[in-house]
């Protein structure tokens, strides 16, 4: 998919020096479950795994590629967010951009192309997004794509205090996400 700066696609093998770059940066991986970067063993499985999703649910997370430059910058899509079986079943947007790309609004760019596949085109009826309650820059994206804080709550295995915000099919309808 093309939006004005970006291109969201599927994975590539070769994408996993970039992906192991922005997951080695503590920045980056902050308000991630317990905040510690990954290894490039580490990045390659995941990268292996949002491959799997895509094959096996006709979803994921996209590769996000900026069109200017062809970099990649990160990733955003739909995932399901096994970390916390409380929502369950649900289906999450998320994203995650290497540092360099911040403030530029990519991510709601990004992310609000990713939402609209998910209603689109999976059809799905509800879409949750989860943060840790300090990571303020993803509460403001959430918010620009019409998300609407739910409650607090706890991830079990890393007893992180997070945020759960929420967006039905009929909102995003009724142009919440602009
Ligand atoms: C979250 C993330 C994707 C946001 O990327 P981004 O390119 O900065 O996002 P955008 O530019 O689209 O929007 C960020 C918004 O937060 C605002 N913001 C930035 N820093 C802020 C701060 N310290 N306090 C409050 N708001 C802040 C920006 O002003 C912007 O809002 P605006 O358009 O109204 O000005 C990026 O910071 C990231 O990859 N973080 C690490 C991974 C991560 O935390 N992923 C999400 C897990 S839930």
């Amino acid at each position: 998919m093309e939006t004005d700066r970006l291109t969201l696609r599927r994975w590539r093998d070769d994408d996993l020096d970039a992906l192991a770059a922005i997951n080695a940066d503590p920045q980056v991986m902050r308000h991630i479950l317990d905040g510690s970067v990954r290894d490039r063993g580490q990045s390659a499985e995941s990268l292996r795994t949002m491959m799997r999703d895509w094959d096996e649910r006709g979803f994921g997370l996209f590769a996000v590629q900026e069109r200017a430059s062809g970099e990649l910058i990160g990733w955003a899509g739909l995932a399901v967010p096994a970390f916390l079986p409380e929502v369950l079943p649900a289906v999450e947007i998320g994203w995650r951009l290497g540092r360099r790309f911040w403030g530029r609004g990519y991510a709601t760019e990004a992310a609000a192309a990713a939402l609209r596949f998910g209603f689109d085109e999976v059809g799905l009826d509800r879409v949750v997004s989860i943060r840790h309650v300090d990571n303020v820059r993803s509460a403001r994206v959430m918010e620009k794509l019409g998300l609407v804080h739910e409650f607090d709550t706890v991830v079990p295995v890393h007893e992180q205090p997070v945020a759960v915000h929420a967006i039905t099919r009929a909102r995003y309808g009724e142009g919440a996400a602009g």
